[in-house]
């Protein structure tokens, strides 16, 4: 190793086991049974999304990327400076354009999954040696516990929140998310934001049905992880996966339905599962652009520029604050 390249650093917040025994609790009592999306984030869980990603079915990660390629230059011309930091990285393949075409950037990323953020950092902090870089594993939908930072100190920082996960939260909260975001990127504050837009049905159920099966490898094992870290029984062959478009929602529906009336010890309690009851694993909307930019505009976001592929399948909005 080289050793002029300096460590990323990195913090963990990952939220506290009581916490998510309390939000899995929460979670199961509700009808119909939903859990956060980020419960499918533990190790194997990301390692399951990242192959999800190389499906031919879920073309939504080659487009985007292709996109950001492409229009890295405009795109950091458009941003200008301040410390790039994106939400959910993920393993921040997405950013190294960005990192490339910025101005002496800074980069922080959010991920709630551990290792997948340490490895993501340390490989960014090999390609680019003299930017900063900080890793915080949390929850990014609960910004407020961030500790100050150096890198996250001052105004007009710049996010990025690619890969359409904005519809992986409800109307409600997703404005919420859209105004956290506002305050931790302060006045001046710029967001980059890549947006799945609505098409054909058996198209969006395919992307998430994958024939390899992974998208339902990765939804299963959202129980293995439940069974590991909250003294769980889920049998993974009682239940199977279902994919389906919603279009009064404008969203797809995943869950994992009971193969059988069942009952599950979980989190210290027993669960009560019917024949073809559904555990709603998350949902993914999809918005128009317009559709979109009126969620955002009820969050304090303006859009002022949009790049999409050929096909418009996609769009990357850079969003700035209207006031
Ligand atoms: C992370 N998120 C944007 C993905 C999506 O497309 O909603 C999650 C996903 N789950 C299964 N396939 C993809």
């Amino acid at each position: 190793m080289n050793a002029s390249i300096s460590a990323p650093q990195l913090l963990d917040l990952h939220p506290a086991p009581a916490d998510m025994r309390q939000l899995v609790i929460e979670g199961l009592s509700r009808q119909p049974r939903q859990l956060p999306a980020w419960f499918l984030y533990d190790a194997e869980g990301s390692r399951l999304f990242d192959l999800i990603c190389q499906q031919p079915e879920y073309s939504l990660t080659a487009t985007e990327t292709a996109l950001l390629e492409q229009e890295a230059p405009a795109i950091a011309a458009a941003l200008g400076r301040g410390t790039l930091v994106e939400f959910g990285a993920g393993s921040a393949r997405k950013v190294t354009p960005l990192l490339q075409a910025l101005a002496d950037p800074a980069y922080v990323a959010l991920d709630i999954s551990a290792e997948h953020l340490a490895q993501a950092c340390n490989r960014l902090q090999q390609r680019f040696p003299a930017v900063p870089i900080l890793g915080v594993c949390c929850d990014y939908s609960q910004l407020e516990q961030l500790p100050e930072h150096p890198l996250l100190s001052g105004a007009a920082h710049l996010g990025f929140f690619p890969g359409s996960s904005l519809g992986n939260f409800e109307r409600g909260a997703a404005q919420a998310l859209l105004r956290q975001f506002r305050q931790l990127l302060g006045p001046g504050g710029r967001l980059l934001i890549g947006i799945d837009q609505p098409k054909a049905p058996e198209r969006l159920e395919a992307a998430y049905n994958d024939a390899a099966g992974v998208s339902a490898a990765f939804a299963l094992n959202l129980l293995a992880r439940l069974n590991r870290d909250l003294a769980g029984n889920f049998d993974l062959e009682a239940f199977r996966y279902r994919a389906r478009w919603r279009p009064e929602q404008s969203w797809i529906e995943m869950a994992l339905v009971s193969c059988r009336a069942q009952t599950v010890q979980l989190a210290g309690r027993s669960w009560d599962f019917a024949e073809g009851e559904a555990l709603i694993t998350e949902t993914s909307a999809k918005y128009t652009p317009e559709a979109f930019l009126a969620l955002a505009a009820e969050a304090g976001w303006r859009g002022e520029r949009r790049w999409s592929d050929p096909a418009g399948d996609l769009s990357l909005h850079l969003l700035v604050q209207a006031d």
